[in-house]
């Protein structure tokens, strides 16, 4: 298993280059399944989560090519024929996001059989709201042996209103009602870049969608979809990770290739803490500095503040002056990082769904353990500040969603390495 080895006080300086959204590209690649004409998607990360909805496409008799070169990040895919309209639990199991295929196949084959995702590292995370949305839409469910079965001649349009906000659920709903028969109403829908940037590409593919991006989405259900072109948002999660890395080792960081109204609850949230942040079209630049103020923080839906940013702030509240108070509200178990900076030298308590870290703590060497994809890049965050070597443990986590993020974060100053049996090219390559 991969370890990253970090050294840190290095300030981040230079230009870092965003690649595109992972939660964007995956629901636009389980799209290509509406139509069985091609559909060519640009701007892909190169991340493993990218791999898995290849394997997953291919398994269903998808033609998938998958390439990755300077100009374009790129695949092509081409659901003609499909087999087997099935996401099998080896593959659901290693990344929940599959079962945004289930929406998608049934509405285009009339069948589907996907596995229920189990338990996750961060909360339950259920689909109740996925299957009571396609009910809605009149498909058949039955679930049993660890598997939603789902069918339906056509899907009709209906009245949706989803009970909770759901990023996936809002996503796998609208991609069903794009061939249901007559209009879907869609209410209390997530407002999530990555589902504006769904409707484009839908709406490029023939649907009629229209209101992605607010909580009201109508859809005009078409007969057909068919092939097109179309370029993945940039990684906003990505870019707040950066950000958030400049920051917190006083560094002077671009962070190029972003799109800078996507990250509005972050950059508001670093004013208040005292760093500086100015954008210049799809950049933003970060200025780090010694004297960073306590600010709380509370994780909500988009517009919020991102749920998924919230380890990555909880690294950069151990170094402000003051107490800072963090508060999960969308998942119930996302603290997981909490424990590990505190055996790096913070001091952070857990109340509930509460983290109280005072600060300013110093950090240093201790063997970690990264427990999901955010917490992973929480702890190289924390390392970059750390006195002495922090090991972290179980970076395949990381590999899930950022792109090349040592090569990233050597390459403006980050003093870290891989080390480890599974990706032979990277040994060997030295801290700095
Ligand atoms: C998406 O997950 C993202 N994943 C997550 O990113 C992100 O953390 C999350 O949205 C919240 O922003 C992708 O886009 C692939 P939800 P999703 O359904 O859609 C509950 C990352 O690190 N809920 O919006 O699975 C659920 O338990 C990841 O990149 C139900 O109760 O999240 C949670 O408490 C991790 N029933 C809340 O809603 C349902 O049927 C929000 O979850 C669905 C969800």
């Amino acid at each position: 298993m991969d370890k990253f080895v970090i050294r840190g006080g290095n300030p981040l300086l230079g230009t870092v280059r965003i690649s595109g959204a992972k939660n964007a590209a995956l629901p636009a690649m389980a799209a290509a399944l509406l139509t069985e004409e091609p559909v060519i998607l640009e701007n892909i990360p190169q991340v493993r989560d990218i791999e898995t909805t290849r394997k997953l496409l291919a398994a269903m008799g998808a033609e998938v090519e998958l390439g990755y070169g300077r100009a374009q990040h790129r695949t092509t895919i081409c659901c003609r024929n499909l087999a087997s309209p099935e996401a099998s639990y080896e593959l659901v199991k290693t990344m929940r996001a599959s079962t945004l295929v289930l929406g998608p196949l049934v509405a285009r084959c009339g069948n589907a059989r996907v596995s229920l995702p189990g338990g996750c590292a961060i909360g339950a995370r259920p689909i109740d709201l996925h299957i009571k949305g396609l009910e809605l839409l009149g498909a058949k469910i039955n679930q049993e042996h660890g598997y939603v079965e789902a069918s339906a001649e056509r899907l009709r349009g209906a009245e949706i209103v989803f009970d909770k906000i759901t990023v996936t659920g809002t996503e796998d709903l609208l991609m069903a009602a794009t061939l249901a028969e007559g209009e879907t109403v869609m209410q209390n829908c997530a407002r999530e870049p990555e589902i504006a940037d769904l409707a484009d590409l839908l709406n490029k593919m023939g649907a009629q969608i229209e209101g992605a991006g607010t909580a009201k989405i109508r859809v005009r259900g078409v007969e057909k979809l068919h092939g097109t072109k179309h370029r993945i948002i940039p990684d906003r999660i990505e870019a707040a990770t950066f950000i958030l890395a400049g920051a917190i080792t006083g560094g002077d960081l671009n962070v190029a290739g972003c799109d800078p109204q996507h990250l509005d609850a972050l950059l508001e949230k670093l004013h208040e803490v005292g760093v500086k942040t100015s954008c210049r079209g799809d950049s933003v630049r970060v200025e780090g500095n010694d004297n960073l103020n306590a600010a709380d923080v509370i994780t909500e839906e988009f517009p919020g503040f991102p749920t998924d940013i919230q380890a990555q702030y909880m690294a950069l509240a151990t170094q402000a002056e003051g107490t800072s108070t963090i508060t999960e509200n969308i998942f119930e178990n996302r603290f997981m990082h909490a424990l590990e900076m505190v055996r790096m030298g913070a001091n952070i308590k857990i109340e509930g769904s509460r983290a109280v870290v005072r600060g300013k703590t110093p950090l240093s060497s201790a063997a970690v353990l990264a427990s999901d994809l955010r917490a992973s890049a929480s702890l190289v965050l924390a390392a970059l500040v750390a006195d002495g070597e922090i090991i972290i443990d179980r970076v395949y986590h990381i590999d899930r969603g950022y792109e090349n993020i040592e090569e990233k974060l050597r390459a403006v100053g980050a003093q870290i390495r891989r080390i480890g049996e599974i990706l032979p090219k990277r040994r060997g390559s030295g801290v700095g």
